[in-house]
């Protein structure tokens, strides 16, 4: 078909199915929460894909160090998943409000695979259950009877991520939809059809797995290391976390890399004016920083602020690649299609955008205050040994009581607007 004629039907076909209700304000602001809450998705992604792997790896190896950090990484695979799920809807609203016919296509084209997608999300999250039900800590930790559950959770979380990952590209090639959803002229509304993978891609986003996870290694390092004096064990343990992540991060970044350069080389030809642009230079200085990050750390290994900040540069770095990311796909869909999203008619509804934010910052913001707090106090509390028992300081408590007030007052206001709205 005539490339112009084909970009004017792409640009007449998704103007029908945008909501002529437009964004509730600026989009700039749903772009940059987008790219933001995005990166923190993946960021949570790759620490569950690298917590799972390398409990998965300690489990085989064994050996005291290993079977600790195993247990340790087994236990923060379960967290990461509640990370990653609840960090996932996030930019699935943004995209939602500014891509939407993008979206709404991708996922009808293969809406099977989006219900399998979550089939398999829990089939791996309840497999990371298994595994915590299996540890005895008490009487030492349990190694192998887990090896096949981890490695069966760790190959789902893939195939999610590659759903992920296909569902995302098909919505870039508007100008394939027909082709995919009517193959031949035959119309396929079964929903089974899975069009497009760009492997390098994909690879190079579950490639993030190694290095972010080695910065929350360096960050845990550090923690324990600050508890050595009560137990003098803690010493040689973590001297062993920094060799692991010093491996691993060392291993990502030579990943990140290589499959980085071959995304770029092979981009598709909607996709090439990517190459001429600024952002695979700005992408590569993350990359740089994911190489240089063992080194850095090694040098540093002393200084209690860069161990830490090993993880929040990661998780900078992984904003800096979301972006990257969004300019490709604004660009792709802007040339296929014609499609800005800053040209969207904006509908401003301050109340709804008031109780986004407020929600958001207030009441989320005492809640993960207090979960962090809790989890920061009582792990310095522990000095790990069975029949311990910690309490809680009153400030905590306190925090912890705020937070729950303020999420029951949320949730009837919630039904208290919606009632008043409806009569
Ligand atoms: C184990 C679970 C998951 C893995 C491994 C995973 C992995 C990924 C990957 C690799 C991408 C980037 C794909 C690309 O750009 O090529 C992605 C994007 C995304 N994921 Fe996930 N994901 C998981 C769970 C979830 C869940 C539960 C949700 C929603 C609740 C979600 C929502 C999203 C959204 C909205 C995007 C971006 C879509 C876009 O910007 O086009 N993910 N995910």
């Amino acid at each position: 078909m005539n490339e112009t004629l084909m970009q004017t039907g792409s640009a007449l076909m998704t103007a029908a199915l945008a909501d002529p209700a437009g964004a509730p304000s600026h989009p700039a602001i749903f772009l940059v929460l987008g790219v933001v809450t995005f990166a923190l998705h993946i960021a949570a992604v790759a620490i569950l894909l690298g917590s799972t792997g390398l409990a998965l790896y300690a489990k085989i190896r064994t050996g005291d160090n290993w079977l600790r950090l195993g247990s340790t990484m087994a236990f923060t695979a379960k967290a990461a998943a509640g990370a990653a799920i609840v960090l996932g809807v996030a930019p699935l609203l943004f995209v939602q409000v500014i891509f939407d016919p993008f979206w709404y296509a991708s996922s009808m084209i293969s809406a099977v695979w989006t219900l399998i997608f979550l089939a398999l999300l829990m089939a791996g999250y309840l497999m990371l259950y298994r595994v915590h039900a299996m540890e005895h800590p008490v009487e030492g930790y349990s190694t192998r009877p887990q090896v096949p559950w981890l490695a069966a959770a760790l190959l789902l979380f893939i195939a999610c991520g590659a759903l992920m990952h296909v569902i995302s590209n098909q919505a870039l090639f508007p100008g394939n939809w027909l082709d995919w959803y009517a193959p031949g002229g035959q119309i396929n509304a079964s929903g089974w059809s899975l069009n497009y993978m760009h492997v390098a891609r994909l690879l190079f986003f579950l490639a993030l797995a190694l290095p972010v996870t080695a910065g929350w290694i360096y960050g845990m390092r550090r923690w324990i290391l600050s508890k050595a004096a009560a137990r003098p064990e803690d010493g040689p343990y973590s001297d062993f976390l920094e060799t692991v992540a010093f491996r691993m991060a060392q291993a990502g970044g030579i990943l990140l890399l290589v499959f980085g350069l071959v995304w770029m080389l092979t981009l598709p030809a909607e996709q090439k004016w990517f190459v001429r642009s600024v952002w695979p230079y700005i992408g590569l200085r993350s990359v740089l920083y994911f190489l240089a990050m063992p080194y850095i750390q090694k040098k540093r290994r002393l200084c209690i602020t860069c161990n830490y900040m090993g993880f929040v540069m990661a998780v900078v770095m992984t904003v800096v690649l979301a972006a990257l990311r969004e300019a490709l796909r604004v660009g792709t869909l802007f040339e296929a299609s014609g499609w800005n999203p800053m040209a969207l008619a904006v509908n401003w509804d301050i109340p709804t955008l008031a109780i986004f934010f407020v929600t958001f910052l207030v009441v989320g913001g005492t809640s993960l205050a207090y979960i962090l707090g809790m989890a920061w106090k009582a792990g310095l509390g522990f000095t790990g040994r069975p029949g311990e028992v910690w309490t809680p300081p009153a400030g905590l408590e306190k925090l912890g009581t705020i937070a729950v007030t303020l999420l029951v007052v949320w949730v009837i206001g919630y039904f208290a607007v919606g009632i008043a709205l409806l009569f």
